[in-house]
């Protein structure tokens, strides 16, 4: 597996695209985790949780992009605290005359945070970080087509199977309007369910690659665990 993200690698510097478009609905690992309906209900911002962990990225013919990503990650000093996040945006995307790919979200993003040592365990907050995708490959695998996405800094993203030629989105416009507020509700944390999330108003947080580590050893699918580590 890490020799196909080197073989990767060295095709995105030598392009030999099995597509050149990134156009459609695509899904890592198992696939649990897809845009559109069924994972972000922005309206009441709650979320659909998947069977497993996973990143989801739908692009239109026309300029839209929407992300889902659900995650697992732990922190060295705590290894028992295993922090979750489930994480939508969606917005326009742009390619540069470099083959990089930069997405500008509408503002109506957002995430849930659950981390059972923290001082706040459960809580929701606004997302609107713009991305930029450094370079993207589609290659004709044994297991159909595979889109391949470099985060900013160079570092693989987990390979996204094709889920549909015709992108599986949520509408491609603002779906909620962002008061500062996001949303309130409190309680004690009993599993992963938006109901029990607290709001967080006014601050938002980075969706951060750092600690991507341990999402590797939680995907279902197996075999994109090598590009995490
Ligand atoms: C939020 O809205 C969705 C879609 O309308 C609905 O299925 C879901 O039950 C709602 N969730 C909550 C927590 O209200
Ligand atoms: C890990 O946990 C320690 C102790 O709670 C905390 O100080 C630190 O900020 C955490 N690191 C990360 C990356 O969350
Ligand atoms: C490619 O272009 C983007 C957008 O202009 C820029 O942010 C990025 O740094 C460039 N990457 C390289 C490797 O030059
Ligand atoms: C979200 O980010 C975009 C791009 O930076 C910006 O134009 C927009 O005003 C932001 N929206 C909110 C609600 O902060
Ligand atoms: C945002 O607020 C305006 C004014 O109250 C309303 O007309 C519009 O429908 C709202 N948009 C959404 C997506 O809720």
């Amino acid at each position: 597996m890490l020799f196909s993200a080197l073989i990767s690698l060295l095709a995105v510097a030598a392009p030999a695209l099995a597509q050149d478009s990134f156009v459609g609905t695509w899904s890592s690992g198992s696939g649990a985790v897809v845009t559109g309906s069924g994972f972000a209900n922005p309206g009441n911002l709650s979320f659909t949780y998947p069977k497993n962990t996973g990143i989801s990225y739908s692009f239109t013919s026309d300029g839209f992009y929407e992300i889902a990503r659900y995650r697992f990650s732990s922190n060295a000093s705590q290894p028992n605290c295993i922090t979750g996040v489930m994480n939508w945006v969606h917005g326009t995307y742009e390619t540069q005359p470099n083959g990089s790919v930069v997405l500008t979200p509408f503002g109506d993003g957002y995430q849930q945070i659950q981390n059972p040592c923290g001082a706040v365990s459960n809580f929701i907050e606004n997302y609107n970080d713009t991305e930029l995708l450094s370079a993207w490959a589609v290659y004709a695998e044994t297991t159909g087509q595979r889109l391949y996405l470099y985060s900013y800094d160079g570092s693989p993203l987990a390979p996204q199977n094709l889920v549909s030629t015709t992108p599986n989105m949520l509408p491609t416009q603002r779906l909620r309007n962002v008061t500062g507020q996001v949303a309130s509700s409190s309680g004690s944390s009993n599993g992963l369910n938006t109901q029990n999330a607290l709001a967080v108003s006014g601050s938002e947080r980075r969706w951060s690659v750092e600690s991507a580590g341990l999402v590797g050893t939680v995907l279902a699918g197996a075999g994109v665990a090598s590009l995490f580590l």
